[in-house]
């Protein structure tokens, strides 16, 4: 997201918003939280994305680019040039994942996971093969393309949070609906409020994020994952730094938003949870080695 700050036009909006905030009033009358993907567009009738389209097909569907599951890797392959020569750290993996699947995906310590997760994500290309998720063929956009398709219909959350720390939670939650311009400007702080109170700290909105504890910015960061009302949420290690409560309602967290019609792939290192998911996939050497239907 770090991009983003420069798109912002200025900071004023978020400082009458924050006024509004501090001064107590409570948000206006129904902020209308969508996360059931019944529709394809936002609530300022701005179509979502191409994904989010494909997001109400059934799996029987044959997307755009030939895929039938709402997320398809086909032979990813990323390699890197290192001092020692070439790495590669994914070599031709395979992976579908279908609507409504919460899928976690396990593996050592530099077995690929992040690798294949920011593949997903466009966050980093693949030096061969395919990433479809829904119409889209995420490795061939271009990079504008990419931040917006992204910002749309992926719901990213990183180990170590990376929310802005010059902004507050709220401010944090809202930004990536002002980037792509998702929702009106008058129902975004209400809809960011929303998504704080679903994930339990709307009373941390004024807060700079530096002011409140690991588990409450790792909540921030999943409130703004859900921002743009995303269909996939990709999830490196989300827990990763969390106490086991803290990270025991996070994963209840993603449970009810996989209930609500959410698609969630999850990085994480604990096993109890691994066995909580629709399915697990262990990542080994750039391989995926192993599932497990639960
Ligand atoms: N930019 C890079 N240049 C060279 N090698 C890299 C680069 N990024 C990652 N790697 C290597 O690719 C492999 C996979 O890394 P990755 O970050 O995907 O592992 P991981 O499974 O997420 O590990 P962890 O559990 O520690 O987060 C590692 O061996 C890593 O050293
Ligand atoms: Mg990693």
């Amino acid at each position: 997201m770090a991009g983003t700050i420069a798109c912002l036009p200025c900071r004023q909006p978020y400082i009458s918003m924050l006024a509004k905030l501090r001064r107590g009033k409570s948000p206006a009358a129904n902020p209308a939280i969508n996360l059931s993907f019944d529709g394809s567009k936002g609530s300022n009738g701005h179509p979502k994305s191409g994904a989010t389209d494909a997001a109400s097909q059934t799996d029987a569907t044959r997307y755009k680019h030939g895929n039938t599951d709402l997320i398809e890797c086909r032979t990813l392959v990323k390699e890197y040039e290192t001092d020692a020569g070439r790495f590669l750290a994914l070599k031709g993996v395979n992976l579908s994942v279908s609507t409504h699947e919460f899928v976690a995906v396990i593996g050592k310590s530099g077995s690929g996971k992040t690798t294949l997760i920011n593949m997903l994500t466009g966050i980093d290309r693949p030096s061969r093969g395919e990433v479809l998720v829904g119409d889209t063929a995420v490795h061939r956009l271009s990079e504008g393309q990419m931040a917006v398709w992204r910002g749309r219909n992926m719901g990213v959350i990183f180990q170590f949070f990376q929310l802005l720390p010059t902004l507050t939670v709220i401010e944090n939650v809202m930004l990536p609906m002002d980037f792509c311009n998702m929702y009106a400007p008058r129902e975004r702080f209400d809809r960011g409020m929303q998504l704080l109170e679903l994930v339990g700290i709307a009373e941390n909105a004024s807060k700079l994020p530096s002011q409140t504890s690991g588990g409450q910015q790792q909540r921030a960061a999943i409130a703004r994952a859900l921002a743009n009302d995303p269909p996939i949420i990709c999830a490196d290690e989300p827990t990763g730094n969390l106490d086991s409560k803290t990270a025991d309602s996070v994963f209840e967290l993603f449970s009810d938003l996989v209930a609500r019609g959410k698609t969630i792939l999850m990085v994480t290192h604990d096993k109890d949870l691994a066995k909580r998911v629709t399915r697990a996939v262990t990542v080994a050497d750039g391989e995926i080695v192993d599932e497990i239907r639960n």
